[in-house]
């Protein structure tokens, strides 16, 4: 797989409204998208930084995986996102036949429209790993 940049890093955190201000008011980056994914039962908030995004994670539901997670570990970062070139359905099916545990056999749609999967922390030393292409690239 070709890996061209880090296209997010994933954070849970309790409440959007609490969290935002940190982002803008201290660091300076701006909020510029704030999106629900209703089947990952979490509202998330996007800022740039350089090529690389931040999404903020909040929880919508308290069976949302990112609650269990805030649950057991507290607030933090939750995965690390990498763009890929060359499509994720080819890097899906190469680190599968490398052995590696998928969460997504298939590319389903994330946030902001973009062919996302999931592979398991136990594959990639205990970082939850999601693989994006932005379909209209
Ligand atoms: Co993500």
């Amino acid at each position: 797989m070709n890996i061209s940049h880090i296209e997010h890093l994933g954070i849970a955190v309790k409440s959007l409204d609490e969290a935002i201000p940190y982002y803008e008011n201290i660091l300076g980056l701006k909020c510029y998208s704030i999106e629900e994914v209703a089947d990952q039962k979490v509202r998330t908030a996007f800022f740039k930084v350089g090529q690389t995004k931040l999404e903020l994670l909040e929880p919508t539901s308290e069976d949302s995986t990112i609650a269990k997670f805030i649950e057991k570990r507290g607030e933090g970062i939750h995965h690390l996102a990498f763009a890929i070139e060359d499509g994720v359905a080819n890097a899906l099916a190469e680190v599968e036949a490398k052995g590696v545990r998928l969460i997504d056999k298939a590319p389903r749609k994330g946030a902001e429209g973009l062919n996302i999967a999931f592979l398991h922390p136990k594959s990639t030393c205990s970082v939850l790993t999601e693989l994006c292409e932005d379909p209209n690239k």
